[in-house]
């Protein structure tokens, strides 16, 4: 069931994503070599409690997430644990973030590069990622099916040749993290619910410099390519408003 949300229910998301847009701020100046993914964590830890943020990644799941960030390196797609592992210069890294502000969500993710990209590839990956969810959140309209947005961000990553991630999707979002509908990244446009005013949704593309092939290491979170190309991630919580989406998530 697809939860259409009221405007008190809108109001508290956009201040969610507006909370959650302030702390991605403060993350390029902290991606310097040699520091750690752990480190990079609890920095993200103290930034959402000032901002009166509350993480639902810390403890989601089974086994229990164990951080309140998603940090993803190089050939990591999501869900990347953050450990002692530290950056070096030209790794392309993913943080990915849910929050909720007055128990309503906000999902975002971000890829970045530390200091210079290791190729011109690697950063058109991560441009085409951009590409692909504005052309995602741009079918999030009154009168659109889900796959639209689907179809949209399927088309715009194969047409640079980059593969796309069948295995994780985006999804629903509002009081819960992962709310209906769920939301591909490929599949035939028209397909789905119909999309209404007052949804909101977490758009998510994950996108690869190679085969679309996932293989989860044994601590059934960290999501890497399994041909260990390099994997880029982005996602903004959008609202659908009677003039078109609404990205709660940027400023
Ligand atoms: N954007 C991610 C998702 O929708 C956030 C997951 S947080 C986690 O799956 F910690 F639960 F992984
Ligand atoms: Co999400």
């Amino acid at each position: 069931m697809i939860i259409r949300k009221n405007n008190h229910a809108l109001s508290i998301m956009r201040e969610a994503g507006k909370r959650l847009a302030h702390v991605f701020e403060e993350i390029p100046a902290l991606l310097k070599a040699r520091i750690t993914t752990r480190d990079l964590d609890s920095f993200l830890e103290r930034a959402l409690k000032e901002a009166g943020l509350h993480s639902e990644c810390k403890g989601y799941g089974v086994p229990a997430f164990p951080a309140v960030s998603c940090i993803s390196v190089n050939d990591v797609i999501v869900h990347g644990i953050p450990s002692s592992l530290s950056l070096n210069e030209g790794d392309l890294v993913t943080v990915d973030i849910c929050a909720s502000y007055n128990g309503y969500c906000a999902d975002m993710a971000r890829s970045y590069f530390v200091g210079k990209p290791v190729s011109e590839k690697a950063l058109e990956l991560v441009r085409v990622a951009y590409e692909s969810l504005d052309a995602g959140i741009d079918m999030a309209r009154a009168g659109k099916h889900i796959s639209d947005i689907s179809f949209a961000v399927q088309s715009v990553v194969e047409k640079h040749g980059f593969g796309v991630i069948r295995d994780f999707a985006g999804h629903g979002i509002g009081k819960k993290m992962h709310e209906d509908p769920e939301i591909l990244n490929y599949g035939k446009p028209g397909k789905g619910p119909l999309i209404e005013a007052g949804m909101a949704f977490a758009i998510e593309p994950m996108i690869t410099q190679g085969d679309y092939t996932v293989r989860m290491d044994a601590d059934k979170w960290t999501a890497r390519t399994a041909d260990g190309s390099l994997a880029a991630h982005v996602e903004d919580t959008v609202i659908v408003t009677d003039h078109g989406p609404e990205i709660t998530t940027r400023l």
